[in-house]
């Protein structure tokens, strides 16, 4: 009874927490899928399994004595030994803003005490190398970006030897009017909160879970409160990160912050929150007001960057915004200088900062309904090749395989043009999402064991310029609609139940056709070349050998005797005499064995009956015994 009652509690707590954390999704990747989701004692947060989101990877867990440093959500951790790119796939709001938090703990789970080093990708664009070297305690990538459909994709691609892994996902929905930049995303390059303090302050605190770290310098004077801060403008710092502020020391009048880039030529942004912690009482005169208001100016890398002084609001946050565009020798520096129009003894003061580089996604992700249609096809299919992940068409390296893609230039999506499934043990019908790859050239379903019609949708895809269907056990009529399409070539023999043209009936007469249509064709063929060889024997009789040797050795099986063409010709002595003409062809006289006499009709090619009516003659011939027919033992017909 206690049992089920803290089961009771523990399921309305997961749900109170689910609630309260809406536009999270927490990830402990690698833990096992038959694992509920738990709630992570520090923070509140409900992390759950990974496996719904990735179809490959193993699970894995840190060593046990490198434990103790990390929350459980990163103890357990999926590592990737398969395929060179392995994909998440989450279902996110399109053109909505998201902190994108990924988290990586190596923990020696595979013993190697190798630290790995591999590529971290969102959709078709690469995000950041992910290298583990020296990072004993793991590391964090993370990214503020809008996705452009509502399916985000996070891909792991091995570079070198070593296999890709990841501890945890954290994606957490941010306001819409917060980190606002224009066709760049944001790199995160800290966030801090300045107080003398070894305390990370992340969610619940921080409602959207961002993580701020203390940072303070030895030369500083810090100012706290006790006092409550009113955080609220729209980003929303925690109010325990606004507590506490840094200024300058030493009776300095500027306080500075510097930092250092890898790269020089990147973009930063930098979000400064600000709250005064030492208000001046509500009933000082203003003369005295005056003197203790404290203002300030931004100077980046010794220029005046924000032309406007800054005054802190008394307990409340306000945030200013600041892009530095180039860092010489990638040594940046942010100075929060008093302003002459504050003489008095005010200081400036910094309460905390974020920073970004900002980065550039230049691909355009694959038409997101070509990337649903071929992912129902997938579904459909249950296609499981290991290559089937992340976008279809993009890196180009990475397309996926069995599609080819038409890519116009970065900015424009990859549409899928070509769908090459032959030899997948295909079951089932014809896929009607087939039909939303409207760019489709070619499609290739050849060798399978697809059954069912074939779909009329087909002949309606104005595209496809190539069907192969060979080899399925396809049933019914070909659409009409689709033989009529000029453009299109049609492959479908090797299905035994398909019937070529007109409509199929039932079962028996299915089963005729069948054996026809092929028949038919070959057939088709033939009498085409026959009617070759006629033209050419009335014009040059002797040269036949030398204009088809192989067809002149063709043969074609007689109940009585087998004769190949150039016994014919030897038999009548190269169409020598003719002694008559009949419906459809004309009848020369010859010797068999060069004693018995024979009469060698031929299918006229002039004819306007086919060899349908001429097997039927020959049919006849042969059931019909009559004294003025020539004796069937010596007719001869080929054909
Ligand atoms: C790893 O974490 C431990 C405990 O927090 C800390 O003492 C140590 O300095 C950290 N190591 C590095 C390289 O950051
Ligand atoms: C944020 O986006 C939502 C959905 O697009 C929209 O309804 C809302 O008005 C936006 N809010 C702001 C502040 O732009
Ligand atoms: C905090 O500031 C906002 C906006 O200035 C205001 O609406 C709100 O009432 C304030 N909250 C408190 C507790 O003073
Ligand atoms: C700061 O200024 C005051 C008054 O000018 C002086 O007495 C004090 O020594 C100075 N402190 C430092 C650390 O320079
Ligand atoms: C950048 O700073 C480092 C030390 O912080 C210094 O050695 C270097 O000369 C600086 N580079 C430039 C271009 O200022
Ligand atoms: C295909 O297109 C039709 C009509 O536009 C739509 O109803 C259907 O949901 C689409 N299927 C997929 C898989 O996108
Ligand atoms: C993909 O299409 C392009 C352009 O149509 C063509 O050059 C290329 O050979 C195709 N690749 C494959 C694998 O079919
Ligand atoms: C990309 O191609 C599209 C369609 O042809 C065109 O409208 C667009 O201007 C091109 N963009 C660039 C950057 O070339
Ligand atoms: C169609 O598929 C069959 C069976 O896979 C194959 O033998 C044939 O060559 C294909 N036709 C074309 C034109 O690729
Ligand atoms: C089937 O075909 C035969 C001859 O080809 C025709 O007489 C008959 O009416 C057909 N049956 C149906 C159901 O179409």
């Amino acid at each position: 009874m206690e049992d089920r009652h803290r089961y009771l509690f523990f399921i309305f707590a997961i749900i109170h927490y689910v609630q309260a954390q809406q536009g999270f999704i927490s990830l402990d990747c690698g833990l096992p899928s038959n694992e509920p989701p738990y709630i992570e004692p520090v923070t509140g947060l409900v992390f759950s399994s990974d496996a719904d989101h990735i179809p490959s990877g193993i699970s894995g867990r840190i060593q046990k004595n490198l434990e103790a440093v990390h929350i459980k959500p990163y103890l357990f951790l999926r590592y990737f030994p398969d395929g060179l790119r392995n994909c998440y796939t989450l279902d996110v709001l399109q053109n909505r803003r998201y902190m994108i938090k990924a988290v990586f703990v190596y923990g020696n789970y595979d013993g190697y005490n190798d630290y790995p080093s591999f590529d971290l990708y969102l959709g078709p664009n690469k995000w950041v190398r992910v290298d583990l070297e020296g990072k004993v305690n793991g590391s964090v990538e993370e990214i503020i970006h809008i996705p452009s459909s509502n399916s985000l994709q996070i891909c792991l691609v091995k570079t070198g030897n070593s296999l890709p892994f990841i501890s945890a996902l954290e994606l957490r929905l941010l306001r819409n009017d917060t980190y606002v930049v224009q066709d760049v995303s944001l790199k995160h390059l800290f966030r801090r909160y300045y107080r003398q303090s070894d305390r990370l302050i992340r969610y619940p605190d921080d409602v959207y879970d961002r993580v701020w770290s203390p940072f303070f310098l030895p030369e500083w004077t810090q100012i706290t409160t006790s006092l409550d801060v009113n955080n609220s403008n729209n980003y929303e710092p925690p109010k325990a990160a606004l507590t506490s502020a840094a200024t300058p020391g030493d009776n300095g009048t500027r306080l500075t912050i510097i930092w250092t880039l890898d790269n020089p030529d990147e973009q930063i942004h930098l979000y400064v929150h600000f709250a005064e912690l030492e208000p001046v009482g509500e009933n000082t005169d203003e003369a005295l007001r005056t003197l203790f208001t404290r203002t300030f100016y931004f100077v980046v890398n010794g220029k005046i960057s924000y032309d406007e002084s800054i005054t802190p609001l008394d307990l409340a946050v306000s945030t200013v915004e600041t892009v530095v565009n180039k860092c010489d020798g990638g040594n940046c520096s942010l100075q929060l200088v008093r302003s002459e129009a504050s003489p008095g003894v005010r200081v400036p003061l910094v309460n905390a900062m974020e920073a970004f580089t900002a980065i550039k996604f230049p691909h355009s992700e694959t038409n997101p309904d070509d990337v649903i249609s071929i992912k129902v096809i997938q579904a459909t299919y249950e296609l499981s090749r290991v290559d089937w992940q992340g976008d279809p068409c993009l890196p180009q390296q990475f397309l996926w395989t069995g599609l080819n893609c038409s890519y116009m230039n970065m900015s424009t999506s990859p549409r899928i043009i070509s769908l090459d499934l032959s030899s997948h043990k295909l079951t089932g019908k014809i896929v009607p999402d087939i039909q939303n790859l409207t760019q489709l050239q070619k499609l290739d379903l050849s060798n399978n064991k697809l059954t069912g019609g074939v779909p009329e949708f087909l002949a309606n895809m104005k595209s496809l310029l190539f069907i192969n269907l060979s080899n399925n056990n396809l049933v019914g009529s070909i659409p009409q609609a689709l033989l009529d399409r000029k453009n299109l070539k049609l492959e479908f023999e090797g299905n035994p139940k398909l019937c070529a043209t007109g409509p199929c009936n039932s079962s028996s007469g299915n089963k005729e056709t069948t054996v026809i249509a092929p028949v038919a064709a070959a057939i088709a063929i033939f009498i085409a070349v026959l009617v070759l060889i006629i033209v050419f024997i009335k014009k040059r009789p002797s040269s036949i050998r030398a204009l088809h040797p192989s067809r002149a050795n063709l043969s074609l099986e007689n109940k009585k005797r087998r004769i190949t063409y150039s016994e014919i010709l030897l038999m009548t002595n190269n169409f020598e005499r003719v002694i008559g003409e009949g419906g459809f062809g004309v009848v020369y006289h010859g010797y068999l064995n060069d004693s018995e006499q024979v009469a060698v009709k031929v299918l006229s090619p002039s004819s306007s009956q086919g060899y349908k009516e001429f097997k039927a003659e020959v049919e006849l011939l042969l059931r019909v015994h009559h004294i003025n027919l020539v004796d069937m033992n010596n007719m001869v017909w080929w054909f």
